[in-house]
C-alpha cells in the first residue's frame, strides 16, 4: 500500500468572526465547516491557518488581522492570547453576559426542546467584581518556561528560564511565567513573585514536568473576602532542610499569613487527594462566611472559588427551593455540603450524597461547626446510593437540589429522580448543555419553569445555571 501523503491545511483568508463557541474560541462558518478560532471576537476579519480539519468543523490560528471587531475592548492582561486563564477580556462585560445568557436559551431550546417563551427566564446575574473575584489559585513550578514569539525570534540570550505561573492552555509540559494576574486579590501576586524569588535565591530546582523531578513543584493561594491568606506549598522532592529553608522565607517574608502549609509529592501524577497537608505556622483553615454561617477551608477543601457571587448564586438555589421549614430536601452531589448547610435552616431535613468521602467529612464538620443538626451525609456513587431504600430510611424528598459536574447525571439518578415523587427539582450546573439534554429526560413528569444564570467567573466563557423544575 502507497503512503498516504497529508493534504497541507489552507491559510483562509478575509474570515469574518460571526459568534462564540465553547471553550472561549470564537467562531466563523466557512465552506459549510464550522471554525473555531482562539482569542477572537464576533465582527474580527482575519486571515486563519487552519491547524487541525476534521469532517464537521475547524481549527485555525490568527495570522493576520484585516479589520477587528468594534465589539472589542482592550484586554488588560499583559498575558493575555497566551493564558489559558481570562480568555474573554477582550470583549466588554456586558457582551460576555450577552453570550452566556444566549448560551443558556440556546441550549434549553435546542437540546432541552423547550420553548423559552414559556419558561420565566431571568437576566443573568452579572459579578460585581469583574477582576480580582478567585479565592484560590493554584500555580506550577517550572524548569523551561513558555517563551514568547518575541523571545524566541530575539538574538538576546534568555537569562531566566525559570517559570511560575499558569498552564499554557491544552500543553501539560508548558507554563507561562506571571507576572500579574488579574484573578486574585493581593498579596497573591506579591506571594508568588516573591516564592520564585526565594526559590532562585536559594538555587532550588524548578519541576521538570517531563522528567517528573524538582523540589518546587506548586503553589496554591487561597483567601476569604475578609482577608485572610492561606499558601500552600507543594514540594516535588523530600528535602527536608530545603522545605524548612523555603517555609521560613515564605512566613519571614509575609508573616500575617492565616496559614501556612505544605504537602510532598513525589508521584507522577499532580493530584493532591492522597497528600497529607503539613501546618507550618498558623491556622489548619481559612474561615468562610456566608449569612450566618461559617465554612472551614482547608488546603485541600473544595469551595466555590467566587465567594461573593456563591452568595447570589446560593440565594437564587434558597429562592428557586421554596422551603417552608418542614421539608425533606436532598442535595445531590453535595460537595462539603455547602448547599445543604446554606439551606439546612429553611427545610426541616437535608440529606447531602457525594462520592468524595473527604468531602463527606467536611460536610459533616460544616453542618456541626453550624450547629444544623437536620442534615444527613451519605457517602458513595449516586448512581448506588440514591436509592428507594436511602428514601425509605432518610424520607422521601419534597424538593431535590442536584449539583453534578459538567458531564451532568448518570441515567440512573435521572430515572431515581423521576420516581423520587419530589414537587420540586433545582438543577444547579456549570454546563447548560448537559442540563438541558437532562432536563429534557425528566420531562415526562417534571416541566422547567423558571432558569436563571449566573456569572462565577467573569473574563470567561463559563456559566453556572439554574432551572427550577416542578412536578406536572
Ligand atoms: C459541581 S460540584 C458540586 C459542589 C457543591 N454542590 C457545592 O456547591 O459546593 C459536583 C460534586 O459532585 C461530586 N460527584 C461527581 N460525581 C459523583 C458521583 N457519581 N456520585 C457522587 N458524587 C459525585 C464531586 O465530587 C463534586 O463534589
Amino acid at each position: 500500500m502507497g503512503r498516504r501523503h497529508k493534504r497541507p491545511l489552507p491559510l483562509l483568508e478575509r474570515v469574518e468572526i460571526t459568534g462564540v463557541a465553547a471553550e472561549g474560541k470564537a467562531l466563523a462558518r466557512v465552506n459549510d465547516k464550522v471554525l473555531f478560532v482562539p482569542f477572537a471576537a464576533p465582527g474580527d476579519v482575519l486571515d486563519v491557518q487552519v491547524r487541525r480539519s476534521r469532517k464537521q468543523y475547524m481549527e485555525g490560528e490568527v495570522v493576520r488581522v484585516h479589520s477587528l471587531s468594534p465589539m472589542r475592548v482592550e484586554p488588560f492582561c499583559e498575558h493575555f492570547g497566551t493564558c489559558g486563564g481570562c480568555k474573554w477580556q477582550h470583549l466588554p462585560y456586558e457582551k460576555q453576559l450577552e453570550f452566556k445568557q444566549q448560551q443558556v436559551t440556546d441550549n434549553l431550546e435546542r437540546i432541552g426542546k423547550l420553548d423559552p417563551g414559556l419558561v420565566k427566564v431571568y437576566p443573568i446575574a452579572g459579578s460585581d467584581k469583574t477582576t480580582f473575584y478567585r479565592n484560590k489559585m493554584e500555580y506550577t513550578f517550572s524548569n523551561r518556561r513558555w517563551l514568547s514569539r518575541d523571545e524566541i525570534d530575539s538574538e538576546r540570550a534568555i537569562d531566566e528560564v525559570e517559570g511560575l505561573g499558569l498552564h499554557v492552555p491544552g500543553m501539560f509540559d508548558k507554563v507561562l511565567d506571571i507576572k500579574k494576574c488579574w484573578l486574585q486579590e493581593d498579596p497573591s501576586n506579591s506571594i508568588r513573585l516573591a516564592i520564585k524569588e526565594i526559590a532562585l535565591e536559594k538555587g532550588f530546582s524548578f519541576f521538570d514536568l517531563r522528567a517528573n523531578e524538582g523540589l518546587m513543584r506548586n503553589l496554591v493561594i487561597r483567601n476569604t473576602p475578609d482577608g485572610q491568606v492561606m499558601v500552600l506549598m507543594i514540594f516535588g522532592q523530600d528535602d527536608p532542610e530545603a522545605i524548612a529553608g523555603t517555609m521560613q522565607a515564605i512566613h519571614q517574608r509575609f508573616p500575617g499569613l492565616h496559614s501556612l502549609a505544605y504537602m510532598v509529592n513525589t508521584k507522577r501524577n499532580p493530584s493532591m487527594a492522597d497528600l497529607e497537608p503539613v501546618i507550618f505556622k498558623g491556622s489548619p483553615f481559612l474561615e468562610e462566611h456566608m449569612e450566618e454561617l461559617v465554612f472551614h477551608v482547608g488546603p485541600k477543601s473544595f469551595f466555590q472559588t467566587n465567594s461573593l457571587q456563591a452568595r447570589v448564586l446560593y440565594g437564587v438555589i434558597r429562592n428557586f427551593a421554596g422551603l417552608q421549614g418542614h421539608e425533606v430536601l436532598f442535595d445531590l452531589y453535595t460537595g462539603t455540603g455547602s448547599i445543604a448547610c446554606f439551606l439546612a435552616p429553611k427545610a426541616g431535613k437535608v440529606v447531602g450524597i457525594e462520592y468524595v468521602d473527604e468531602a463527606v467529612t467536611h460536610a459533616r464538620s460544616n453542618a456541626r461547626l453550624n450547629s444544623l443538626g437536620n442534615t444527613v451525609f451519605v457517602a458513595g456513587d449516586m448512581a448506588d446510593v440514591f436509592d428507594e431504600s436511602l428514601m425509605d430510611k432518610e424520607g422521601y424528598p419534597h424538593v431535590i437540589v442536584t449539583d453534578p459536574p459538567r458531564a451532568g447525571m448518570h441515567p440512573k439518578v435521572v430515572k431515581q429522580i423521576l420516581q423520587s415523587g419530589a414537587e420540586r427539582i433545582v438543577y444547579v450546573s456549570c454546563n447548560p448543555a448537559t442540563q438541558a439534554r437532562d432536563a429534557e429526560l425528566l420531562s415526562s413528569r417534571y416541566k422547567v419553569v423558571k432558569s436563571q444564570a449566573v456569572d462565577m467567573f467573569p473574563q470567561t466563557q463559563h456559566v453556572e445555571n439554574v432551572l427550577l423544575l416542578k412536578r406536572v
